[in-house]
């Protein structure tokens, strides 16, 4: 019997959605669409990604579009459409606009693709993530966001760095919201199994966490014209492989909560389980006093970032 290549629509064919693309392509997880508003631009990243593929020796079909049509039978959709920070601008200044689109994509995987499993990348990331299953209907399991797989492998790289260690040795998980006030939870930095705390002193621990919340404002003052998509596209490409590969794998997303961390009714960043399911558990790890407060705190900052949010829709 032919087993037919599993599909994967990227919406938003930028800068993340074309890295995503060529990503799905080289780790041969399925056909690819990659749509986009602006005619010709995924239609011009899909051929030339397909030109490759002699080369780097895969099979999947790329199709570049700008109708929901071809959305139809995706296992995936992962949402990157929006506009991107510029300097000097939160990810939470991008509210207004996202969530407009965020509106309208949600409408279009709602109607063309309502069996696929869904990782929102747009940002502001807890806001967008709990629009599009508002829009969608779809349950918990199937609407997940990427931000803590990204967030902890920027603290992951920095303590690597620092101790001239393996990126590979170093394990850490950044929990929260997607804003400045994430939760880099210190208690699960690992060098080789050992407790980071023994090989780096507490304030210097500080400021590399301080630098991790600040990682993405680092890049988008570098590049000027927009923000991160190298490590970003990594990092929602893994939550794919993870649910098309029922992997089973523990990896930190912006999950709905319903009791789990005592939070109610809320997307935030917790370890999940992601495997064919989509979000099939969520793991309660312990925090420590002092990561429960900045944990807290990061959650009141998400519930008045989707209040606002609400706002915007409302005066729409
Ligand atoms: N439907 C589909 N695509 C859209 C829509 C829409 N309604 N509106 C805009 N787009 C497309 C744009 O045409 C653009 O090609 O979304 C794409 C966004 O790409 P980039 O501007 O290159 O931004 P990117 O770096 O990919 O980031 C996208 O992810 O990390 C977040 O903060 C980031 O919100 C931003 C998003």
């Amino acid at each position: 019997m032919a087993i037919s290549r599993r599909k994967i629509a990227l919406i938003g064919g930028g800068n993340i959605g074309g890295t995503m693309a060529h990503l799905c392509a080289l780790k041969k997880l399925g056909d690819v669409v990659l749509f986009d508003v602006v005619d010709g631009l995924p239609q011009g990243k899909a051929l030339d990604l397909l030109q490759s593929a002699p080369v780097e020796g895969f099979d999947a079909n790329i199709v570049g579009t700008t109708r929901y049509e071809d959305i139809v039978g995706a296992d995936v959709c992962i949402v990157t459409a929006g506009i991107a920070r510029k300097p000097g601008m939160s990810r939470d200044d991008l509210l207004g606009t996202n969530a407009r689109i965020m509106t309208s994509v949600s409408q279009g995987i709602r109607e063309y693709a309502p069996n696929a499993f869904v990782i929102v990348i747009t940002n502001p990331l807890d806001a967008m993530v709990t629009l599009c299953r508002r829009v969608t209907g779809f349950p918990k399991n199937q609407v997940v966001g990427q931000s803590g797989i990204l967030d902890s492998s920027r603290y992951r790289t920095f303590i690597a760095q620092e101790l001239n260690r393996s990126v590979e040795s170093v394990t850490a998980m950044v929990l929260g919201g997607h804003g400045d006030d994430m939760v880099p939870v210190r208690s699960t930095c690992q060098v080789g199994g050992v407790p980071v705390d023994r090989f780096i002193p507490s304030e210097r621990l500080d400021e590399i966490e301080q630098r991790v919340r600040m990682a993405g404002g680092e890049i988008v003052s570098l590049l000027k014209t927009g923000s991160a998509f190298y490590a970003p596209a990594s990092a929602a490409v893994r939550m794919a492989e993870a649910y098309l590969q029922d992997k089973k794998e523990v990896l930190p997303c912006a999950a709905y909560l319903e009791g789990e961390y005592g939070v109610q009714g809320c997307y935030f960043c917790v370890p999940v389980l992601l495997g064919s399911d989509g979000v099939e558990k969520v793991i309660e790890i312990d925090l420590t006093a002092e990561e429960k407060s900045a944990f807290d705190q990061s959650l009141s900052h998400v519930q008045e970032l989707v209040g606002a949010m609400d706002r915007v829709l409302a005066q729409a």
